[in-house]
């Protein structure tokens, strides 16, 4: 038997992803955010309690960063007092939760690549939100896995790269910081790394799910760095060698020519924003890799395959054998 996956925020950027890949391990059901409102834990006990998961994928948040910061109390309930729930509600029907967490719960000081064990101090409102949700999680005792991943971005939702390329057709300056720096990350490419893990997790227990496998907090973001400037560098380099009629590409651009010519770094200082930022978000992944000899590609291959006609879902390879 294929386990039960109760899967949140399949609206999202990851969510959406997950909610493709999902099914190739089990029976998905992905609830519309009408019928499973994170900021309703009495909605959530009863959702819980009537599916029944074995396996619950906590791909909601609230990652409006800027507006936590005078909105701190809903971000709290959704990053925090959420997944608290979630994790309480699991353990109780002996239930796995897996769940998605954020550099930004590093102050960026450091001078080399985070690692799992170094001593979280966010900066701001979401990571402290964030932060608080993933000690919920370890604090409750259920068998869990959270991966911290950081600099999100896909072909659909709110993001850096569709940001980039519309700014591209109203602008022919674009001014960008540089002096931010950490792991671009394709939604898509962090949906099919979790789900390679879980599938491993369930085909490799037929007994028992969850079962007693490595659970805890791992680095799940692309290799390499780089900053935002390069990025977008990076972003409109792509877009240019691309065909425009790539659909997602025609639709971010709504059609219009790339206009930029010139990309200028700037200092954070030059771009104020009401939420802080760390200087450094780059994670080590190296975790990830000895536990589950999974390593994300390099953020540039990651982009490179966002722009090409073949990357789909539907080439993705996972062996689960049945149960
Ligand atoms: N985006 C980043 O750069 C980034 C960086 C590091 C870590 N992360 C983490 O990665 C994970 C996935 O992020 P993402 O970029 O995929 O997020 P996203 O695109 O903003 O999607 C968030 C999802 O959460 C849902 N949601 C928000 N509030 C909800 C509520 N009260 N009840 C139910 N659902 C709710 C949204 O539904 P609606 O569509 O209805 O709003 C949406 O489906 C999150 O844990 C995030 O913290 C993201």
């Amino acid at each position: 038997m294929k386990p039960t996956i109760l899967l949140t925020g399949k609206s999202g950027q990851l969510g959406s992803e997950l909610n493709r890949l999902l099914p190739k391990l089990g029976e998905v059901i992905a609830p519309e955010r009408n019928e499973l409102d994170l900021r309703d834990p009495e909605q959530m006990r009863q959702v819980m309690r009537s599916t029944k998961p074995q396996l619950i994928v906590n791909a909601a948040a609230y990652t409006a960063v800027d507006a936590a910061e005078t909105d701190e109390s809903n971000a709290l309930a959704v990053n925090a007092e959420a997944p608290r729930l979630l994790a309480v509600e699991a353990k109780k029907i002996g239930a796995m939760l897996v769940h998605f967490s954020t550099d930004y719960v590093f102050d960026g000081a450091k001078k080399a690549p985070y690692v799992e064990t170094d001593h979280p101090n966010p900066l701001n409102a979401y990571g402290r939100t964030k932060l608080a949700g993933e000690e919920a999680i370890r604090n409750s005792g259920v068998a869990h896995l959270i991966f911290r991943t950081s600099w999100v971005y896909a072909t659909h939702g709110r993001n850096f790269l569709l940001t980039i390329l519309r700014l591209a057709t109203e602008r022919e300056e674009l001014r960008v910081v540089a002096d931010q720096v950490g792991a671009p990350t394709c939604a898509l490419d962090l949906a099919e790394a979790a789900t390679r893990i879980l599938a491993g997790m369930i085909a490799g227990d037929k007994s028992q799910f969850p079962s007693p496998e490595p659970v805890g907090t791992y680095h799940m973001t692309a290799a390499g760095q780089t900053s935002w400037y390069e990025f977008a560098t990076a972003i409109l380099e792509e877009a240019r060698r691309t065909p425009q009629n790539l659909p997602w590409l025609a639709s971010a651009t709504k059609g219009r020519p790339l206009i930029a010519r010139r990309l200028v770094p700037i200092s954070t200082e030059e771009f104020p924003l009401p939420a802080r930022r760390p200087t450094n978000s780059v994670l080590s992944n190296a975790r990830l890799k000895q536990v589950f000899a999974v390593a994300l590609p390099d953020w540039r291959t990651q982009l490179q395959r966002c722009f090409s006609p073949e990357r789909t879902p539907a080439n993705f390879p996972v062996a689960v054998s049945s149960r």
